[in-house]
């Protein structure tokens, strides 16, 4: 009943983990997929190992999380050893893989990808995260490095590919024409949206970083009205992230014209299993209004 396919990918459902999440090791991933997800989206992976920033890094806020990782990864070589551990196990269970990766450049994006191809059925460009300088959200709020990155993946790989866009951007539509018009398959909305929190006895910002990226239940509606817009405007599947808890909040994303769904803060409030939960979720609705998956997509634009 959930079964989807994006770009010619079969996935057993649309409910996925979001990049960043416990993406860091196989074993993570396969925890995961256990869960009942139907795909699983790497932590974003460059080139060489990067420590990322200092501690304290991530936060509890009002509706959320505040994270500044800074793009933490052990480089793709080391990494796709932890894909290859638990890869067979992954096909076994029907678990896709999205891999998600960084870069400073269109070279080293494409270096990536050509790397993490072979491993992966899709493959997400991070161009959103909002506190890694020179990364992320630095070529994302660009729309002529956004297309050039993804021009230059697009030519490099086979398997499709997804650009992750930020949100903090004063207009995502022009940004998502460059990646489009750079022959992107699809999009992946909304990354976290900066945000800061300040220890008033310590009188100074809780993050090493400073700021970071807001992610959880706050982001929901700054994520449904990015991917409204990028439904209104675009023919390439929308996979929708930010704030998803529970069936509901899918079955929204998906109203607003997401054909799948990631989670990431969701897995801390609901446990591992909340990829089953959520399909669970789906399903009943689906039954109860006498729908499929495929009617309720972009329904509420009609
Ligand atoms: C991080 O590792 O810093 C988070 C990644 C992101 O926000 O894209």
């Amino acid at each position: 009943m959930l079964k989807i396919n994006l770009c010619g990918v079969d996935f057993k459902n649309p409910v996925f983990l979001a990049s960043g999440i416990m993406g860091e090791t196989g074993s993570a991933l396969k925890r995961i997929a256990k869960g009942g997800a139907g795909a699983v989206t790497t932590k974003s992976i460059g080139l060489k190992p990067n420590p990322g920033h200092r501690n304290p890094t991530i936060v509890e806020v009002e509706g959320g999380f505040l994270n500044a990782m800074g793009l933490p990864n052990p480089g793709v070589d080391e990494y796709l050893e932890e894909i290859k551990k638990v890869k067979d196990d992954l096909d076994w269970m029907n678990v896709g893989v999205i891999g998600s990766i960084y870069g400073k450049d269109e070279e080293e994006f494409a270096e990536v990808a050509k790397k993490m191809e072979k491993y992966v059925d899709i493959i997400e460009l991070n161009i959103s995260c909002p506190h890694a300088k020179g990364y992320g959200a630095t070529i994302g709020q660009n729309p002529e490095l956004s297309y050039s990155v993804c021009k230059a993946v697009k030519k490099a790989v086979k398997v499709p590919v997804f650009a992750k866009l930020t949100p903090n951007v004063t207009d995502i539509v022009e940004i998502a024409q460059a990646v489009v018009d750079a022959g992107v398959d699809g999009l992946v909305a909304i990354n976290t949206v900066r945000g800061m929190a300040i220890d008033i006895k310590a009188k100074k910002p809780i993050l090493a970083n400073k700021f970071g990226g807001l992610s959880g239940r706050a982001i929901k509606p700054i994520g449904i009205k990015v991917v409204w817009d990028l439904y209104e405007n675009f023919d390439v599947p929308i996979i929708g992230v930010g704030g998803i808890m529970t069936g509901e909040d899918a079955i929204e994303y998906m109203m607003a014209g997401a054909s799948a769904v990631q989670i990431g803060s969701g897995v801390y409030y609901r446990g591992y299993d909340i990829f089953k939960k959520v399909c669970d979720e789906i399903i009943s609705f689906l039954k109860e209004e006498d729908l499929t998956l495929e009617e309720i997509i972009g329904i509420a634009h009609e």
